[in-house]
């Protein structure tokens, strides 16, 4: 065997026995490095007459394409056991069963506000969104609040500085918008909940700058306050879980909604808890009333074929009843203990048949 032939022996060698890309690299660098074997040889041809570099040059040339292209073949070898042995060692089993860790909780308002959904989509509303900062336009003028009308003076309003083109937006002061914004993208009939953020100036115990209200509206051509009734008295007993609820009208007035008539619920607040379906006292629920004809005319509904109802109710005073809750700033002041006290499993979504809240 020709010492060339001794040399490459070793050489493939020393790459077959690399075990890991580490060890490979250093067989590269010995032999392909800047002082590496082969490299001295290239080297070396230098010093050779002409008629010995003719004969070494294409040895030691193909020695070291050999070398290079064997190096490149056990490299991806390794490679490839490099990832096996991880994705054996990564393994992930998706059929096992979740291991919920409750590191996290579902905030009441959060809660009340699935439960509300959950309730309307069983009885066939589709849940209907708009954004907090509103056009003044949707937020009153469409709702036949005219600028100036005194009815604004009804909701504290936060205004949003005056657009380039003169017009104001507000963070919107009820859900009562998404009216607007559903009756101009939709033909009837029409049948949504839209639950959602809120402002107000306003701030007490019973009152936040931000809360939640869940808004209904149903167009058709026959609907009825008879139909609002029954649908507000289904809500109620799933959403308070009783069977049986008492609700008392009482006439109001909104500018969107003709007749306007306000909810009441009959409740028992002695000793401390407080119950529905029985008791002396009345439970504010929800304000609604027949849709305007000119708010249908100004979203584009002709009103002299259909009609139908609205209704707008709080969030956070039905989540606060219903869990027991006494100070609505609670809600949003972050306080981590409070949360663990109050707040609801994160993987247990509220359903109807499955459970509101358990
Ligand atoms: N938007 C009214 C409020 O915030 C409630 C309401 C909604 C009344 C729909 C009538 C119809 O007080």
């Amino acid at each position: 065997m020709s010492d060339i032939q001794a040399i490459e022996r070793q050489i493939l060698d020393a790459i077959a026995s690399a075990t890991d890309e580490a060890a490979l690299e250093a067989v590269r660098v010995s032999v392909l490095g800047k002082k590496g074997s082969i490299s001295e040889l290239l080297k070396s041809l230098g010093g050779m007459t002409p008629d010995e570099r003719k004969v070494n040059g294409p040895l030691f040339n193909g020695l070291r394409d050999r070398a290079a292209a064997a190096i490149a073949a056990r490299k991806t070898v390794l490679e490839e056991e490099a990832l096996n042995a991880r994705l054996a060692f990564e393994r992930v089993d998706i059929t096992l069963p979740a291991r919920p860790e409750p590191s996290g909780s579902v905030h009441p308002v959060s809660q009340a506000l699935d439960e509300v959904t959950a309730i309307f989509a069983d009885l066939g509303f589709a849940v209907a969104e708009g954004p907090d900062v509103e056009f003044d336009d949707y937020n009153f003028t469409r709702l036949n609040i005219p600028p100036d009308h005194p009815a604004r003076q009804m909701h504290d309003t936060f205004y949003v500085a005056k657009q380039a083109d003169g017009s104001r937006h507000v963070l919107r002061t009820h859900t009562s918008p998404v009216q607007v914004r559903t009756m101009l993208k939709q033909k009837p009939p029409i049948r949504i909940i839209s639950p959602g953020r809120t402002y107000r100036v306003d701030s007490d115990a019973t009152h936040s700058p931000m809360f939640h209200q869940f808004e209904g509206l149903v167009i058709d051509e026959v609907t009825h306050l008879g139909h609002l009734k029954w649908v507000l008295e289904e809500f109620c007993k799933a959403f308070f879980e009783v069977d049986k609820v008492e609700m008392r009208a009482r006439p109001s007035f909104f500018p969107f909604t003709e007749p306007s008539v306000e909810w009441d619920l009959r409740c028992d607040r002695s000793g401390g808890q407080i119950k529905f379906g029985a008791g002396n006292d009345w439970l504010e629920l929800a304000g609604s009333g027949m849709v305007h004809p000119r708010v249908l005319e100004m979203c584009g509904i002709d009103s002299t074929k259909y009609q139908g109802y609205a209704f707008g109710g709080g969030i956070d005073r039905l989540a606060m009843l219903k869990y027991g809750i006494p100070d609505i700033r609670s809600f949003f002041e972050s306080d981590l203990r409070w949360l663990r006290h109050y707040g609801f499993a994160a993987l247990d979504l509220p359903t109807l048949d499955g459970g509101l809240s358990r």
